[in-house]
């Protein structure tokens, strides 16, 4: 049994009120056509016009920067697995039939736009547009279309089903020489989550689209954004958003990254951006529009600032001298135009956008995931012009910039890893400096290893907010990444909401979210706990990583089988006729186009052995060894989960395995020592002691590996020579808050078998108490079929006392709603 002892007498400290908070960015097509739900894909008709200054690679595949960053364009369609049954159209999502259909790039709507759709009709010819995986219609709700149009044409304007069933027609006469803006609405008389948008002409004519939008009319407050997502982000009850992103507000070349003054103003004004998760987004979905979504769900806007360079993890560029002093200019004009006045110049702009009040502003963050000098010194410029200008704002900075003795009030750290990592991850913040920068922890999220998106991740990264939570004298912010995804345009797994075009539901974390920020409590208790622990249950393939070219190897076997080599994640091998093979480093070609690649030390070799990965077996091996300068890895439990979005940006794509998403445990041998690592990209975590191993130099010595439950036994020439133990973690997992009425007690149980929990409480509290549960297999995970199926129950119990057993169930996570006894009295 374990056991938590709660103490209610003494506070630790009042828990940090915009603790859980959100983090949109516009990945994986969740502006236009999701949040910001746009009906018609391509509205500007600029999706296949390729970012500027970059060169077209392969037709119209991909493109390149100036500086060589490589993305996948596919005439504007995106990424190439989002075609797949997806017929080819020179317009994206347009299709002409009967009509002649192409970009004029001359006779623009305004400066801003970059191409209208000249279309010349043959008499009974039609234009549709299939939008985003379909048109998502309801029998009797509204849809209302504006275009600026100019020719001459009497249109039919239809709502259609994909055979082309009408659910609603209109008729628009154009006989304009300019461009005008027409207006209708549209109602269909039946629902369809596939339906198409289609301009037909019986006569005949001539038609050039400047721009052209169709919107349901009911949406969430009447504020234009959908109505389902929105109610998914108010369940989170989250007290900021951070936005607009991420590395969109970088950009990958100095014109894609994301700037102010093309986020307001009328939306057929505003200039579009491609974004690097590989579309265009008309910023319909801008600056204004994020105010208005955090007044809306009364949060605190966080608004991020590129501040003079472009994505360091995707060959940047920079901003210098007066380019600079622009960014610093444009970042005032956005904190004026949501505080200033409505008789100022910024705050007229935002009355005449409908909103008169200045909206909120709390915090900035300068910079996203930036670093380095280059990042140091435009920092200190932005700081000091910010804080100077407006310093009740609360400046965030990517890195500790503390350390190098810049002003810093509050540092941004991103953790994306394994759920074995998110298990303990948080427990460095007991270490951190109390005097120091508050922590917020901008972005997080379970991407690598067994577990993704799933229950099991979701109670790791449970576990790291509880941790998180149990500092919050220091880390005060906190917001999961990505947010969104719309399941047709997936470029990042996992996001806390996913969507199609009418449905949508929370991944496991999206539950265990809310769970923790409704249960936040005031004041953060004090807890002691005795519980098991266990250790990670990795799995995964035997390797060798060889740090010297030609390291030979020999009779490799798992489980008394021989093992053939299997991936080369760096280099190779070259079989030789006795029966060795020798590791090869030539690797550059596998290396070419990795964005944020660890440091690989040159010559390395980094090789697998069998295909079956196993969690448990004996793997042997006999490696010649010259010298001890000859350093090597034995690699055990080598797993590799490619994040999806950097598979997408290198071209040809690379192999599952490779070197930047490839975690195992080694057993390192330098100089003659031995010694026990978990190993992410090139980054040793070590445990265990360091052993000096006799190894026969100048000949094949027998190495073995036996992985067992919570360590390894090494045998060297038939010697046991070393045994390193992992290093164990709580298996339950728990913290407690109080407000005035209740005690909230979490526990997350990460172990397969229940366990029965004593909770001490040095107060008195009600037998009746309700406690909301989730829990399931641990592989379990939501859908668009299931979408439920991880998902809280509550559950009534009547056992509640100073001192009561709690059965906490296998991977599950429950917070209990213990009522006081007798209630505190309010001051
Ligand atoms: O959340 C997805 C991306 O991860 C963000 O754009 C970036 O800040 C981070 O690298």
């Amino acid at each position: 049994m374990s056991s938590i002892k709660i103490c209610t007498k003494k506070a630790l400290f009042d828990t940090a009120p915009d603790f859980y908070g959100l983090f949109f960015e516009d990945i994986n097509r969740s502006g236009d056509g999701g949040l910001y739900p746009e009906m018609l894909r391509n509205r500007a008709f600029e999706d296949s016009i390729l970012p500027k200054r970059c060169e077209p690679l392969k037709g119209t595949y991909g493109f390149v920067t100036p500086e060589g960053w490589r993305d996948q364009f596919n005439n504007g369609e995106g990424l190439e697995r989002w075609l797949e049954g997806i017929e080819k159209t020179p317009v994206p999502a347009w299709y002409a039939h009967g009509v002649s259909m192409e970009l004029n790039v001359e006779d623009r709507l305004n400066a801003n736009r970059l191409a209208a759709l000249d279309l010349t009709f043959e008499p009974g010819g039609s234009v549709t547009n299939i939008g985003f995986r379909g048109l998502s219609l309801v029998q009797g709700q509204s849809y209302d279309l504006y275009l600026f149009a100019k020719g001459r044409v009497k249109l039919s304007v239809n709502l259609e089903s994909a055979d082309c069933h009408v659910y609603a027609r209109e008729s628009l006469d154009i006989d304009a020489p300019e461009y005008t803006r027409f207006d209708l609405s549209l109602c269909p008389d039946q629902t369809d989550p596939d339906a198409r948008f289609t301009l037909s002409s019986d006569s005949g004519g001539t038609l050039m689209i400047g721009f052209i939008s169709l919107m349901p009319r009911d949406t969430y407050k009447g504020h234009g954004m959908r109505k389902d997502l929105m109610e998914m982000l108010k369940n989170t009850h989250s007290r900021f958003l951070r936005f607009p992103g991420g590395c969109i507000v970088e950009g990958f070349t100095k014109e894609t990254a994301i700037r102010f003054p093309h986020m307001i103003g009328p939306v057929w004004e505003r200039p579009s951006h491609n974004l690097m998760w590989h579309y265009r987004t008309t910023n319909g979905l801008g600056y204004h529009e994020y105010l208005q979504i955090c007044e809306d769900l009364d949060l605190e806007p966080m608004y991020v600032v590129n501040c003079g360079l472009t994505c360091q993890g995707r060959k940047p560029e920079f901003f210098e001298g007066e380019e600079l002093e622009q960014w610093i200019r444009e970042a005032f004009d956005a904190i004026d135009y949501a505080i200033a006045p409505a008789r100022s110049r910024w705050g007229r702009l935002r009355a005449q956008a409908g909103h008169p009040e200045p909206f909120k502003l709390t915090y900035l963050e300068i910079g996203n995931e930036n670093d380095r000098e280059v990042y140091f010194s435009r920092y200190e410029k932005f700081y000091h012009a910010i804080h100077q200008r407006y310093p009740q704002l609360k400046l965030i900075s990517n890195t500790h910039t503390e350390k190098l003795g810049l002003p810093t009030q509050i540092v941004d750290e991103h953790l994306y890893s394994t759920a074995d990592t998110f298990v303990t991850a948080a427990k460095k913040y007991c270490d951190y400096h109390r005097n120091g920068p508050e922590i917020f922890i901008g972005e997080y999220a379970v991407t690598s290893g067994l577990d993704i998106g799933n229950l099991k991740s979701a109670l790791a990264e449970t576990m790291y907010l509880m941790d998180a939570e149990k500092n919050q004298d220091i880390v005060r912010l906190t917001a999961y990444a990505p947010l969104f995804q719309n399941v047709d345009y997936t470029a990042w797994y996992p996001n806390l909401i996913a969507f199609n075009n009418h449905a949508c539901y929370g991944i496991p974390f999206y539950h265990a979210l809310s769970m923790l920020s409704k249960s936040h409590g005031q004041r953060l208790l004090c807890t002691r706990s005795d519980v098991k622990n266990g250790y990670p249950e990795p799995e995964g393939l035997n390797g060798l990583i060889a740090y010297q070219e030609g390291t030979r190897v020999r009779n490799v076997k798992v489980d008394g089988r021989p093992a053939g080599f299997s991936h080369g994640i760096i280099g190779s091998v070259t079989h030789h006729e006795d029966g060795s093979l020798e590791l090869t480093s030539d690797y550059t070609d596998q290396l070419e186009g990795y964005p944020n690649m660890g440091h690989i030390p040159p010559h390395t070799a980094f090789v697998t052995f069998g295909e079956e990965e196993a969690s448990h077996c004996t793997y042997d091996l006999e490696v010649l060894l010259l010298s001890p300068d000859q350093e090597i890895d034995i690699a055990v439990w080598a797993h590799s989960t490619p994040m999806l979005f950097s598979r997408d940006e290198t071209d040809p794509f690379y192999t599952s395995w490779n070197p930047v998403y490839t975690d195992r445990y080694v057993w390192s041998i330098k100089q003659g020592q031995g010694r026990f690592a978990s190993v992410n990209r090139f980054n040793y975590s070590y445990f265990g002691s360091t052993s000096p191993l006799p190894i026969r130099y100048g000949e094949y010595n027998h190495f073995q590996v036996v992985t067992r439950h919570g360590g390894f036994d090494c045998y060297l020439n038939g010697l046991l020579v070393q045994t390193a133990e992992m290093v164990p973690y709580p298996m339950i997992a728990e913290l407690a808050s109080e407000d005035d009425t209740y005690i909230y007690v979490k526990i997350v149980n990460f172990d397969k078998t229940h366990e029965a929990v004593e909770i001490c409480l040095d107060c008195g509290i009600q037998a009746i108490y309700e406690a909301e549960l989730l829990t399931g297999c641990p592989k379990d995970t939501n859908s668009l079929e299931e979408p439920l199926k991880v998902s809280p129950v509550t559950r009534t119990f009547d056992n509640g006392a100073d001192t009561f057993t709690y059965q906490a169930s296998a991977y599950s996570f429950s917070v209990l709603r213990l009522k006081k006894a007798i209630l505190r009295e309010v001051s």
